[in-house]
């Protein structure tokens, strides 16, 4: 699976995003190193700081199926710019070991970026006493 094929399932996935709020309707696909590939989408709520974003859905659901080592995560919305994980979905995403993370947005536009480079110095494990 290439990169731009896992971006084609993220923008699948996306047309199920729930977005009422900001209109902004992102996808996700997760792609395991058992080759499986995992969906999330934006799911907003009325008590809007409640909603998840597409990066943490699709690894939630990765983890409930017994996941714990990815490939490639590539996440698409319609931005301007290769669309680009939130703060928190940075911090979920350095919990795992993945490879790349693909940020893409309609117009094809692709930028392959490392987990250290989404969150430099990241707080992990190894602080914890
Ligand atoms: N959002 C994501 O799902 N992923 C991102 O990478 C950026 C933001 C969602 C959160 C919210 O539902 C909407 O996009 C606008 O911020």
């Amino acid at each position: 699976m290439n990169d731009r094929e896992l971006v084609a399932r993220a923008a699948e996935f996306r047309s199920r995003a729930y977005a009422p709020y900001s209109g902004f309707a992102v996808g996700a696909a997760l792609l395991a190193r058992s080759g499986k590939i995992y969906g999330g989408v934006n799911v907003e709520n009325a008590s809007y700081s409640v909603g998840i974003c597409a990066e943490r859905a699709a690894i939630a659901a990765a983890v409930t199926a017994g996941e714990r080592e990815f490939e490639a995560l590539a996440v698409i919305a319609d931005s301007p710019a290769p669309c680009a994980p939130c703060g928190m979905c940075r911090q979920v995403l350095v919990e795992f070991p993945i490879a790349r993370v693909i940020l893409a947005n309609t117009a094809g536009d692709l930028r392959v970026l490392t987990p250290a480079e989404l969150l430099p110095h990241a707080f992990g494990a190894a602080a914890l006493p």
